[in-house]
């Protein structure tokens, strides 16, 4: 089976659940905390091996008890390790979380994420012509850019999810192969453009999710929209992660792009359903059984 590479970000979640989200200046009272294994990168290849991708993560931790577990978690979930670097005297990345009021807010801390660097040699041996490289924008931009054109010159095809929100060159978006931003990294990448004429600038390319009203993408003939499904929200972090991660796995299976996109809605619909960017992440059978009632 071909492999799908993710080259990305692994964090330690550090979540707080609390009814009110503090202003500047104020203290609240939480009601728990607990940590999670996270990170776009390492959720994504979490979503994609757990939904039947062969996955290999390429990313660094620090040498402290995280990273540990995040390497637990990754084996657990059957994703590759062999290329998730322990960098020693480096503390792995974390991501603090306040769920509160229905939505979630985040600050990342990069840590080790920020050593994801590579020189031509390397990418050599971590990507084959079989791959699929998924990319998202928690390690360095520079990386994006060098593993971008490196897989455009050998025409590997590349899914990036340009989140969080950051402007992108115009040679970076001609490199990849899929882009998938939500409606907001959408407007900050493309400005004050109506989202059709966007999506018609990017045929089979660019697909913009925008949660509960689905995803759209244009097919070269007509702006096509996938709905999403009713779920009983429990928490939303990890959507958009499982949702690309879901898609890699569809599209390396060979299903044609709407259909891809349909089983990546249903997944990342399903995973609003559990606790933590990972705890609702579906496996296959539950998005199957999903998908004949859709
Ligand atoms: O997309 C969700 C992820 O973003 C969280 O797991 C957290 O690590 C942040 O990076």
């Amino acid at each position: 089976m071909k492999r799908i590479v993710v080259i990305g970000s692994v964090s330690m979640d550090l979540v707080v659940t609390t009814d009110k989200r503090p202003q500047a200046g104020e203290t609240v009272i939480g009601q728990a905390f607990q940590t999670v294994p996270g990170g776009k990168g390492a959720n994504q290849a979490v979503a994609a091996a757990r939904l039947g991708g062969r996955v290999e993560m390429v990313g660094c931790v620090g040498s402290d008890e995280f990273g540990q577990r995040i390497r637990q978690n990754f084996e657990q979930n059957e994703v590759g390790t062999q290329q998730l670097r322990t960098i020693d005297g480096e503390v792995t990345g974390t991501a603090h979380i306040v769920l509160a009021e229905g939505d979630n807010s985040i600050v990342v801390v990069q840590s080790a994420n920020k050593q994801v660097v590579f020189t031509e040699a390397e990418l050599e041996q971590l990507i084959d012509d079989e791959s699929l490289v998924l990319l998202q924008l928690e390690i360095p931009i520079a990386t994006v850019e060098h593993v971008s054109a490196y897989c455009r010159a050998r025409q590997i095809p590349v899914l990036l999810n340009p989140a969080p929100s950051q402007p992108l060159t115009d040679e970076l978006l001609e490199h990849v192969t899929y882009v998938t931003p939500n409606e907001h990294e959408c407007r900050d990448l493309f400005g004050d453009v109506s989202l059709d004429e966007v999506l018609r600038r990017y045929p089979n390319k660019l697909i913009v999710t925008e949660g509960v009203n689905g995803v759209r993408f244009f097919d070269g003939e007509t702006i096509q929209h996938v709905p999403a499904i009713q779920a009983d929200v429990v928490d939303t972090t990890g959507a958009g992660d499982t949702f690309n991660g879901a898609l890699a796995a569809a599209l390396m299976e060979g299903s044609e792009l709407r259909e891809a996109v349909r089983f990546a809605v249903v997944a990342s619909g399903l995973s609003v359903e559990g606790f933590g960017a990972q705890g609702g992440m579906p496996n296959r059978n539950d998005v199957m059984r999903r998908l004949e009632r859709v």
